[in-house]
């Protein structure tokens, strides 16, 4: 496989830092991780907690590229400024979150329509920002047309990488990736342009890569979660790795250990790990009965039985 890069995508409540950390201690593959998004405030001073997930000292495991959820320029540049301060040479804007509430208000995939205002943003912030900026976009609100307009319009700008998740707001996770759309954005950007959706296995990302060959950057998301020995897989081009499951039950109940010293009350603590189950049942097969037996559980206190005998019952990994 030629010299890839592969970026962990952001997923809000999954890859934090505290999962990236962990996520580094038993898997490789991976060259960065973006980290979920930081909205701008309104208040003079940022606050500690709110930029908590991507302290340096919070973020040993893996270099991250911070990303801020934004349509003010204002507390775009003064919040990029504190993340240069602390260390970090790029930001990442995020113009693909398609959840309604962020959308509505003309924010992440919901600002893509509007392409004067993200042309006045994007003069407004980059004079007036430290540090390199790239954009995670999708391609669209409600048509895939909107980034037909918006290339032309990043061209004008020193952008660092444009990533694009070829699906539209509207469809949230719905549908396939349009190919033929990310190839026509690839054809017309300037920028070096990184994919990202979809990349389940070695067969989807083989035909991806043998598709877009000048593409040497890739963004992995919901199947490296579910199966996080996807990038090392992914770089080798098979899968050798022996005692998946050994490995996997280590990090999983490493991960449980650990949300449960920083998480308040067994319901939040249910919730995170049921979360995460949602994904990695994807991993194994009779996934959806698996899922459906972890959905079930209560008590924080029977989740780890419920979860050995899941195991012990001859747990097949699918791919
Ligand atoms: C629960 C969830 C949370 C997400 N949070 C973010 C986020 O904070 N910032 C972002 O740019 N994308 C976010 N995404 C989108 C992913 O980064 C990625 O673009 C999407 O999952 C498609 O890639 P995949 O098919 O490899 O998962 C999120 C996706 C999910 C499912």
């Amino acid at each position: 496989m030629k010299n890839i890069k592969l970026y962990f995508a952001p997923i809000r409540g999954f890859t934090n830092a505290l999962y990236r950390n962990l996520y580094a201690e038993f898997f490789s593959g991976f060259d960065l991780a973006v980290a979920p998004f930081i909205s701008t405030v309104q208040a003079k001073r940022i606050n500690k907690s709110h930029i908590k997930d991507i302290l340096p000292e919070n973020n040993s495991g893996m270099p991250i590229i911070p990303q801020i959820l934004s349509n003010d320029p204002d507390g775009f540049i003064k919040l990029a400024h504190v993340i240069f301060d602390m260390g970090y040479e790029t930001v990442n804007w995020n113009l693909g979150c398609p959840f309604p509430i962020v959308a509505k208000k003309k924010r992440g995939s919901g600002m893509l329509p509007y392409t004067d205002e993200i042309k006045d943003f994007l003069d407004k912030v980059i004079p007036h920002i430290p540090c390199r900026l790239t954009i995670k976009a999708r391609t669209g609100w409600k048509t895939n047309t909107d980034i037909f307009d918006l290339i032309p319009v990043f061209n004008q700008y020193p952008l660092s990488e444009i990533i694009i998740h070829p699906r539209i707001g509207i469809q949230k996770y719905d549908g396939e990736p349009d190919l033929d759309i990310f190839e026509k954005c690839l054809r017309n950007s300037n920028h070096p342009v990184v994919y990202n959706g979809d990349i389940k296995n070695v067969e989807t990302f083989r035909a991806l890569s043998g598709r877009f060959f000048s593409v040497d950057r890739w963004m992995l998301g919901r199947w490296a979660v579910a199966n996080p020995f996807l990038p090392a897989i992914l770089r080798k081009g098979e899968d050798t790795i022996p005692d998946k499951i050994t490995i996997f039950k280590k990090f999983h109940d490493e991960l449980f250990y650990r949300y449960r010293q920083v998480l308040n009350g067994p319901s939040h603590i249910m919730d995170k790990m049921k979360g995460y189950w949602f994904y990695f049942s994807w991993s194994f097969e009779n996934s959806q009965m698996i899922y459906k037996k972890i959905k079930k559980v209560k008590k924080a206190d029977r989740f780890r039985g419920v979860v050995d005998e899941i195991f012990s019952n001859a747990l097949k990994w699918k791919n």
